[in-house]
């Protein structure tokens, strides 16, 4: 017979399972799409445009001036911190993504001594701490738990650390509610309950 235990057990390896098909399914999609990422993705270069001028804003004179330590999750073809290398200064760029196709791409686009460019999921990350600024554009709505994930981020980074990110919201794109995308529809997470994560 079955204990409470032994089925919770399997629980979560079901969905540790689940999980892992999941991350596989999103580096084919990336893996697979990677040379024509660039060149269609208008909606991403215009959140990203958004995100850039609001950093513009946010940013003190000192923190533009000052050497800093890069992370950007879900770096893709390595857009974002293309144009952020050109705008500050930075030491050190650590580039992270699930999907090599997508790497290698920013590799040919960002050819510099100081970039770390590494093929990691973000959800398994745990160096928040290392960082002066973390970075990321429409991205992290793909962690398996978004919540868990960003509450993971605020409580090790750094306390000056500048963390900036966009994502789209539940409200977002209702237009694909009515497409048949199966699981790689994720549950984008409510603004509120994001800005209730606010420390
Ligand atoms: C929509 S693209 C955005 C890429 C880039 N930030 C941009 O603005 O163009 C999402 C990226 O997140 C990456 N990604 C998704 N889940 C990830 C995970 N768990 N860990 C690391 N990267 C992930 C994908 O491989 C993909 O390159």
């Amino acid at each position: 017979m079955q204990s409470i235990k032994d089925s919770k057990t399997y629980r979560e390896i079901s969905q540790i399972m689940n999980t892992d098909i999941f991350k596989k399914k999103i580096e084919y999609s990336f893996d697979k799409y990677a040379d024509k990422y660039d060149s269609r993705t208008f909606l991403q270069k215009e959140i990203m445009s958004v995100l850039l001028n609001f950093l513009d804003q946010e940013i003190s004179m000192t923190n533009k001036k000052k050497k800093n330590h890069l992370l950007d999750l879900g770096c893709g073809t390595g857009e974002l911190s293309n144009i952020l290398i050109k705008k500050l200064n930075f030491n050190k760029i650590h580039l992270l993504d699930l999907s090599s196709q997508m790497l290698n791409i920013a590799k040919k686009k960002i050819n510099k001594d100081n970039v770390l460019f590494d093929r990691n999921d973000f959800d398994s990350f745990c160096q928040f701490d290392d960082y002066d600024m973390i970075v990321s554009n429409m991205a992290l709505h793909w962690s398996a738990n978004f919540i868990v994930f960003i509450e993971r981020i605020l409580n090790q980074m750094r306390k000056n650390t500048i963390f900036i990110f966009s994502i789209p919201d539940n409200k977002s794109f209702s237009f694909l509610k009515k497409v048949k995308l199966g699981e790689l529809i994720n549950k984008f997470p409510e603004k509120e309950i994001i800005l209730k994560k606010n420390y």
